[in-house]
């Protein structure tokens, strides 16, 4: 998805804005630019096709001096993606601008400007706001006035950041329903649709609200306004995760230093929330006792993998919390008539904190008379944290693979604790309760010893390599984990998956089975194995390939076309955490196989921020 940097400094911005924008290439994009005021006041662009790397080469034969100026990496909504389409945005020569998210009402201003002589070069919402701007500096007394007189004009989404010719040195920032954060530098200061971008600048960030706009000068100065205009002052945050984030290390790619990470912040999710036998309900903040005594049901929203872990804690909150609780995707959710029972709670999934229809379904909600809303996100101060009655932060760290791995295992960490929190305040046994804490103080070494089936696991990528589907089956809580593994392969090796719950095989995808349609089941040692069994031995009759995920102490026998990996034991409510692991694995060797682009895939974004 579009990511926006800028900086105005003391020094030459062009290596900053760029560094910048290769900071969040993991977001996906199709396009980059740039544009710096150069010491002589005029505006200079450049913007390329393809990779962050192509805009680097176009800079080094003609770079572009300056100590102000902003950069994009463009993800096509409006417009194809095309060097006339990529931002910044000019009109005329004097001003440039960048923008994430979408002006839903650029069409009639599109006809407004042209009716005025404006000539449109691009296909792009943005370039109404160029020319908006262009028509507000003339009457405007300056760059901030004119921002301000345009946003008034514009409906949708945006985060933007814009320059002047005529106004050296200074940058305005303005976000409504995108990220934007500034960058607090010495003598110096920065604009990002995301930390990381800045991290090799600062790690201290002032996180923009709804409405604000920020002006930032030369010698560091940084002023933010509220939307009546007032002058405001917001709280300077020191980023949190280390900058070590941002680096592959030895990895080839991050995806594989995300999973590699799993117990360390699976440990971390845990760190500070559980107590000897139970977990501690405070970690939800002062509010949450009182509110989860009167939770009667729940409504869980999210969106991609996150909506899988969803899925999964249905399983866990209905058995251990007696809960009842419904789990849809959040472009679904937001549409829908939705009716709320009294004592409901409303929990939002998310990764990044700034997915637009999680987003929109949390604001939707809070119009529902819901009992309160709980994110559980891995972004400190991201939107959904902010606009949330309580959090839970899943302490991932950054993931920079667009395919979630490890902020998946720590959303299903997360969710296991609220349903230990919801259950012991709704009279779960306690030996139940002080089970699953101890199993869940195991889980981080039972993840590292899955890890050390990498090999084995890389052996049974082969046989998918050349293959152009693959079918998925589980039962019960494995189902969610079924469809989070095909998924996976999706999304990276562009394989084409599905994934079924084992009893539904007969109903009809059964007919799909033959010798080039590879079988994944997930079958630890739960109640539902036996059905599972028979489900395989069906599969097995059709001359399918079977790979089988199971539990070391389960009696399956490998034989011809019949592969099990065997996983340690693990408690039973938690197997669909620790089976995630080795099918994150599959799809990452298969993908490395396919020589496809592991961490960047194509069409796909990191944080959806546009509907
Ligand atoms: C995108 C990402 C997925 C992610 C989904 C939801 O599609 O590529 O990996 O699961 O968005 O994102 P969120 O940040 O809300 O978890």
């Amino acid at each position: 998805m579009c990511g926006i940097v800028g900086a105005v400094a003391e020094r030459n911005v062009q290596n900053i804005l760029l560094e910048g924008l290769k900071r969040l290439e993991y977001r996906g994009y199709d396009s980059a630019g740039m544009a710096v005021r150069s010491p002589q006041g005029h505006l200079q662009r450049r913007r390329t096709l393809g990779k962050v790397a192509v805009l680097e080469e176009c800079l080094v034969a003609e770079p572009l001096p300056g100590r102000s100026g902003i950069a994009h990496t463009r993800w096509a909504t409006h417009g194809r993606p095309s060097e006339h389409n990529a931002h910044p945005h000019q009109s005329g020569e004097r001003l440039a601008v960048v923008h994430n998210g979408i002006i839903e009402n650029h069409e009639t201003l599109r006809r407004e400007l042209e009716a005025e002589g404006y000539a449109f070069i691009s296909e792009t919402d943005t370039e109404v706001i160029a020319h908006l701007l262009e028509r507000e500096s003339r009457q405007a007394g300056d760059l901030l006035a004119a921002v301000r007189r345009v946003l008034t004009r514009i409906d949708g989404a945006y985060a933007l950041g814009v320059i002047h010719a005529e106004e050296p040195d200074v940058i305005i920032g303005a976000r409504k329903g995108s990220p934007l954060v500034v960058g607090v530098g010495i003598d110096e200061a920065f604009l990002a649709s995301d930390p990381l971008a800045l991290l090799q600048v600062t790690d201290r960030f002032i996180y923009l609200e709804e409405g604000d706009a920020v002006r930032l000068c030369a010698g560091g100065r940084i002023e933010v306004f509220d939307t009546e205009g007032a002058v405001v002052e917001r709280a300077v945050q020191t980023f949190e995760h280390g900058d070590g984030a941002a680096s592959k290390g030895d990895y080839r790619h991050f995806m594989l230093k995300e999973i590699h990470e799993q117990p360390m912040v699976i440990a971390a999710a845990l760190e500070g929330r559980l107590g000897e036998r139970s977990v501690l309900v405070e970690s939800f903040g002062p509010d949450a006792e009182a509110l989860f005594r009167q939770a009667r049901q729940i409504h869980i929203v999210a969106c991609g993998t996150s909506y899988h872990a969803g899925m999964v804690a249905r399983y866990w909150l209905e058995r251990y919390a007696g809960l009842a609780v419904q789990v849809e995707v959040a472009s679904e959710y937001r549409y829908r008539q939705v009716v709320v029972p009294e004592g409901t709670l409303f929990v939002t999934l998310s990764q990044s904190g700034e997915t637009a229809d999680t987003l929109a379904a949390l604001r939707f909600a809070r119009q529902r008379g819901y009992l309160a809303s709980l994110a559980i996100c891995n972004v400190p101060g991201s939107s959904l944290v902010r606009e949330s009655d309580l959090t839970l932060m899943t302490q991932a760290g950054p993931e920079i693979g667009v395919a979630s791995t490890k902020a998946f295992t720590t959303q299903l960490t997360a969710l296991m604790l609220l349903t230990l929190a919801l259950g012991r305040l709704r009279g779960q046994a306690e030996d139940e309760q002080a089970n699953l804490v101890q199993g869940l103080r195991e889980l981080p070494g039972l993840v590292a010893r899955v890890l050390e089936l990498d090999s084995a696991i890389e052996q049974l990528s082969m046989a998918f390599a050349e293959k152009h589907h693959a079918l998925f089956l589980g039962r019960g809580a494995h189902f969610p984990i079924a469809l989070e593994g095909a998924l996976k392969l999706k999304e990276i090796s562009y394989i084409h998956a599905e994934a079924y719950p084992a009893g539904e095989l007969k109903h009809g995808p059964l007919a799909l089975v033959d010798s080039e349609m590879p079988v994944i089941s997930v079958a630890p040692n739960d109640e539902l194995l036996d059905k599972l069994k028979s489900n395989l031995q069906e599969v097995r009759a059709r001359g399918g390939e079977l790979f089988v995920f199971a539990d070391e102490q389960v009696g399956l026998i490998e034989e011809e076309y019949v592969h099990v990996l065997r996983l340690p034991h693990v408690h039973e409510a938690l197997a669909p955490i620790l089976y995630t692991v080795p099918l994150q694995l599959l799809s990452y060797h298969v993908a490395v196989l396919k020589g496809t682009d592991v961490d960047q895939p194509r069409n796909l974004a990191k944080s959806v921020t546009v509907e």
